[in-house]
């Protein structure tokens, strides 16, 4: 339960759902626990959850260790690391320990439902629901059918995305499915943009933040999703359709092997070396990042 696993079971007990959370070993899920609880606490502060709400909330995540947690759910939302052999080897242990009823679900950004579908004895049953971080705040999720899904599946998990208070938009199982595939080419070319010397990162961010009212510009955006992860899932959509527009830009892969990830290491397109401002949680801290234009050096 990494960040996008503690957002979606925030958003589950938020909306009254009695939420099993599993994790690998106990201090992962404590991490995990803990920013839910952060988080619902500041939803409490701010005046968006009363006391009491916090505490149904609350009470209705139920932690393990154990994948036998999810023996009667009705749906389990898989968020584990973005690795297929190790998601099928997940989905072939909850193929028996979950009941034949429930619906899995792979929050994956990138990778093929078909291909974990198949590690389980449910293709029928197997669907895609992909989360936006920070996943309280943002507002969609797509979900994702395959060739073998279930049509009163699918309209089960749209109709439960509405209730988790997300607007759900339907897609199929194709490298980026909707979003994906228009951000990471948009991403991307962003990067080539600096290369070419279109612009610093500064005007670049400004220019489409300010002129077309993106809440961050590309650089921010890529610093905060991760370039190791914009990285990996470039070369997942690039290997999907062999178009140069998926295809990483030199600079993103010196980035990546350097260990400059973007926020959570530190650095990135930009400088959060101002400790506060990295993990203040604000995305658009006052203490701005400073841009690393000298990349091109
Ligand atoms: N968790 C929970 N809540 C958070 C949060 C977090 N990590 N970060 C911010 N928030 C909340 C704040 O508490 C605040 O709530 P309030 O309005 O009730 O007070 C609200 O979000 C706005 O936060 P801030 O004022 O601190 O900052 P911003 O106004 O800049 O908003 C943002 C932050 C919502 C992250 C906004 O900058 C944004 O929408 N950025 C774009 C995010 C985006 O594009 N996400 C998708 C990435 S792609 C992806 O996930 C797909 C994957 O497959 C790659």
């Amino acid at each position: 339960m990494g960040l996008m696993g503690s957002g979606i079971a925030q958003v589950c007990a938020q909306a009254g759902f009695p939420t099993a959370i599993v994790e690998v070993d106990q201090k992962l899920l404590d991490r995990g626990l803990g920013m839910i609880h952060k988080n619902l606490g500041r939803l409490q502060e701010k005046g968006t959850l009363t006391a009491a709400q916090r505490e149904t909330a609350e009470g209705l995540l139920k932690p393990s260790t154990e994948l036998a947690a999810f023996a009667n759910c009705d749906i389990v939302i898989e968020a584990i690391v973005e690795n297929l052999a190790k998601k099928r080897e997940v989905y072939a242990l909850l193929d028996v320990e979950v009941q034949a009823n429930a619906i899995f679900a792979s929050n994956t950004s990138s990778l093929s439902i078909t291909e974990m579908m198949t590690a389980t004895s449910r293709a029928a049953r197997f669907i895609g629901m992909h989360f936006f971080n920070p996943v309280p705040v943002m507002k969609l999720v797509e979900v994702v059918r395959t060739i073998a899904t279930d049509a009163e599946v699918f309209e089960t998990a749209m109709a439960f995305a509405a209730k988790l208070g997300k607007t759900a938009v339907r897609t199929s199982d194709r490298g980026g499915f909707i979003v994906n595939r228009l951000l990471v080419p948009y991403m991307l070319d962003a990067i080539r943009a600096f290369e070419e010397g279109a612009g610093s990162i500064t005007d670049i961010d400004n220019g489409m933040k300010l002129g077309c009212g993106h809440p961050m510009g590309p650089f921010t955006l890529l610093d905060f999703v991760g370039l190791d992860t914009t990285y990996y899932i470039a070369g997942i959509m690039f290997e999907e359709f062999h178009e140069k527009r998926f295809a990483a830009p030199p600079l993103l892969k010196r980035l990546v092997m350097a260990g400059w990830y973007g926020r959570k290491s530190g650095r990135g397109f930009y400088d959060y070396s101002d400790a506060a401002a990295a993990s203040s949680g604000s995305a658009l801290d006052s203490r701005a990042p400073r841009p690393l234009d000298g990349l091109l050096r």
